[in-house]
């Protein structure tokens, strides 16, 4: 069969030769698209495989239908709102992602994102500590669950809220339950969202959540940017002069947003939580070996479309 790895935003060179290895020598193919530009360039590298493995890149209904072969789709990453689910089903196209592999780099990312914050964006001037604060984790999933472990080991508080995690897994962690989301943003001196973008959770994050944070309260963004209402975002930023938002995603707004509020708002320049050779081996690795095994076995264990 004929795989593409088609990554706008390329894979370490050692993840690349892993999920080359792996298919060649189940008797597949891998052809390339890396840093492409144009949507066109995609739909026409897709015309004539069976296997696609993305991370962040776009999988519509265009790319879909321009890609008659197609079986499989596999989002070598946690987040799947990048493909179209639908036009998949559809046409019979098993779409997977890779949970938990790329987990651990946006946890220290996330982590990372805390200290910096704290510190003045690493410029003069006195800063605070985490040690003692409360860090809410908003879902409580593969990277929620390892930011809450670490943030443990700078001695913070950590509080979570997921209705979808049975409470064994909070109490074997020793992580507080919040009783609902305004629960878990009242007490957050700290606040890691990593909720997915759903229909639900688009623009779910705005200014009453966020001005009902403790005084001094940072929101780090690691998940996506459309969960945030970001006029609600800049209207608490406005009303509360202590608030500070860091985003690995940045806002459509984030020009506006740092022209006002300076400082207090921090974005990445590209989305760089999973950008580790360690996740790009993990998660690169897992959808070819899950690729091989799909077409070898029929497995469909991470498929998300069913
Ligand atoms: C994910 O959903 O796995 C992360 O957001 C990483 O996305 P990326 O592969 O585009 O870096």
């Amino acid at each position: 069969m004929k795989i593409l790895l088609a990554t706008e935003k390329p894979f370490a060179a050692e993840a690349v030769e892993g999920i080359k290895k792996i298919a060649t020598e189940a008797g597949h193919e891998v052809v390339m698209l890396e840093k492409y530009s144009d949507k066109q360039q995609l739909l026409d590298a897709v015309a004539d495989v069976e296997a696609i493995i993305i991370r962040s890149d776009k999988i519509t209904s265009e790319v879909v239908a321009a890609a008659p072969k197609l079986k499989i789709v596999v989002r070598a990453g946690a987040g799947y709102d990048n493909v179209d689910l639908a036009a998949c089903t559809a046409k019979g196209v098993v779409v997977m992602n890779t949970p938990g592999q790329n987990s651990n780099a946006v946890a220290e990312l996330a982590i990372g994102m805390m200290v910096f914050m704290a510190r003045n964006q690493f410029s003069p001037g006195t800063g605070t500590e985490l040690k003692g604060k409360t860090l809410g984790i908003h879902a409580y999933g593969n990277v929620g669950r390892l930011v809450g472990l670490l943030g443990k080991g700078f001695g913070m508080k950590v509080v979570a809220f997921d209705p979808w995690v049975n409470d064994a897994v909070f109490d074997v962690d020793g992580v507080e339950k919040a009783a609902s989301v305004a629960d878990l943003y009242r007490r957050s001196n700290y606040l890691s969202l990593h909720i997915p973008a759903t229909a639900e959770t688009k623009g779910s994050i705005g200014r009453e959540l966020l001005t009902s944070m403790p005084k001094g309260a940072t929101l780090i963004n690691t998940a996506r940017k459309e969960v945030i209402d970001e006029a609600g975002l800049a209207k608490a930023l406005e009303e509360r002069a202590d608030l500070k938002y860091a985003t690995d995603i940045a806002a459509d707004t984030q020009a506006e947003l740092a022209e006002k509020f300076g400082k207090r708002v921090f974005a990445t320049a590209k989305k760089m939580g999973a950008e580790t050779a360690e996740a790009n081996i993990n998660a690169g690795l897992a959808a070819a070996s899950q690729i091989v095994d799909f077409f070898a076995t029929g497995n469909v264990k991470f498929q998300v479309n069913k």
